[in-house]
């Protein structure tokens, strides 16, 4: 089955400085790195490695056209993209010598989506397979009535979290997918041993992934409850481990493998990607996951399911 993303795009500026530039003060840095980013574009792409064949929706801004490049390389489908003039979502962001990170976030196309191209694009689309979203464009919550109205499945990765997300549809969903930290805002109260618990109450129809960093992961589907902990390696750089785990699980439930199976692939995938550095360019495929498995370089923890 296809999945659509009307996912984020973003252009990452990124300077290093031995400290953050302060008010009223002028620095140079001491180098520039310019990286593609954004969970949208990670998503779809990790998406793509596992095996799906995935529709990339969203405005590419007149300054997008290696993000274009980057998702096509992935082998995402970016025919159902509109160009726009204006600038494409961007960060810039200083890495300082204490490892500490100082981020401003300018929203760009990712932020211009409109209801006409979200209906047309629907329409190109068709009437099987999954749409995802992220909380980093506008008209997530007509998109999540849109495209189940139209009887196709939908997937919201809530992040980041956002006093929006409560405006959402979410009983409307079929997955759900949120960190400890986005779980937690959701529910209210602690990111606990309950949390997924309190999560099913709210919405009993919705399935939910929540992810729990070096805890690993619980999911919950119609009462059958599952959970798996993480890889046990030496993590360099944990970007885009969220979004390689949303890929390779999204791509799992679609393909109809158990959620057993889909719980060790996702798990084995992010655990790939955490070891190495970057965001989007971390992301294995499932050929590299397989082998990993299969030459016992990587092995998961056992699922538990009640
Ligand atoms: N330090 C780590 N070691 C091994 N696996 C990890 C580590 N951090 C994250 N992962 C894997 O990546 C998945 C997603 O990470 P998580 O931090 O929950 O997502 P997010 O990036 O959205 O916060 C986890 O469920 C786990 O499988
Ligand atoms: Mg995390």
């Amino acid at each position: 089955m296809t999945i659509l993303n009307f996912g984020s795009l973003n252009i990452d500026h990124v300077y290093r400085v031995d400290t953050f530039v302060q008010p009223g003060e002028t620095k140079h840095s001491k180098a520039y790195m310019i990286n593609s980013g954004g969970k949208g574009l990670n998503q779809s792409i990790a998406a793509a490695k596992a095996g799906s064949l995935v529709f990339h929706a969203g405005l590419a801004g007149r300054d997008g056209g290696f993000l274009l490049e980057k998702l096509q390389a992935a082998g995402v489908n970016t025919s159902l993209m509109q160009a726009s003039p204006e600038v494409s979502g961007h960060a810039i962001i200083q890495v300082a010598d204490s490892g500490q990170n100082s981020i401003l976030l300018y929203g760009g196309t990712n932020q211009m989506l409109t209801e006409v191209y979200i209906d047309q694009t629907l329409d190109a689309f068709g009437d099987d397979g999954l749409v995802l979203l992220q909380n980093e464009t506008n008209l997530v919550g007509e998109i999540i009535e849109k495209a189940s109205k139209k009887g196709l499945k939908v997937a919201l990765n809530a992040a980041p979290y956002s006093d929006k997300v409560q405006t959402y549809p979410i009983n409307l969903l079929d997955w759900l997918i949120v960190n400890e930290v986005e779980g937690a805002e959701i529910a209210g109260g602690e990111a606990d041993e309950g949390l997924l618990q309190r999560l099913a109450d709210l919405y009993p129809q919705t399935g939910i992934l929540l992810t729990l960093g070096s805890q690993g992961a619980q999911c919950v589907q119609n009462g059958h409850y599952s959970s798996i902990g993480s890889c046990k390696v030496k993590a360099v750089d944990t970007t885009a481990a969220g979004d390689t785990f949303s890929g390779f699980f999204l791509y799992g439930v679609m393909e109809g493998l158990s959620i057993a199976e889909t719980l060790r692939l996702a798990t084995v995938a992010s655990a790939i990607c955490v070891q190495r550095p970057g965001a989007a360019d971390s992301i294995p495929t499932l050929t590299e996951v397989r082998q990993a498995m299969k030459d016992g370089s990587l092995t998961p923890p056992e699922v538990q399911e009640w």
